[in-house]
């Protein structure tokens, strides 16, 4: 897929003998404002979460602890991330389908996300986004 916005964004590290430090702020390291932010965590083997789009909202997700994917599709392809580092993160701007797989044991998901909770931004029906996304809708 074109990537769409989608990227790997890097964040500062402070490595110390004492343990390392990373932080990410609004509209510096990510190019939005931070509204909301929540955490997937004690995923069983094989399961999956998030297979969805935002009308609106954008996200910054970052493997805090162990490892995940996130995979990506415009609608036409797709394209896996691997998220293994407590350091950097993927950026999703909104309108991009988004899937997250192959949890570690332990792992910890972290998202900054753009907007608040609101149910009416989710396009849950892969059909339908597709659609949307032929019809230029989003
Ligand atoms: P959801 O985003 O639907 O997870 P997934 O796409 O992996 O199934 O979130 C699951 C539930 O959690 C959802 O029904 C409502 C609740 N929820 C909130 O109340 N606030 C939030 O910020 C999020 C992300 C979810």
């Amino acid at each position: 897929m074109t990537n769409n916005g989608v990227k790997i964004i890097e964040l500062p590290k402070f490595t110390d003998p004492r343990g390392n430090l990373s932080f990410v702020e609004q509209l510096n390291n990510i190019p939005f404002e931070i509204k909301r932010t929540y955490w997937v965590y004690d995923v069983p083997g094989g399961e999956a979460r998030g297979g969805h789009a935002f009308r609106e909202n954008a996200e910054f997700i970052i493997a805090l602890s162990g490892s995940f994917d996130v995979v990506v599709d415009d609608g036409k392809s797709k394209k896996k991330f691997i998220l293994n580092r407590s350091y950097y993160g993927l950026y999703v701007p909104k309108g991009v389908w988004r899937e997250m797989e192959n949890f570690s044991t332990n792992s910890l998901a972290i998202i900054l996300s753009s907007t608040c909770y609101n149910a009416n931004d989710y396009i849950r029906d892969y059909d339908v986004y597709k659609k949307m996304k032929n019809d230029g809708k989003i």
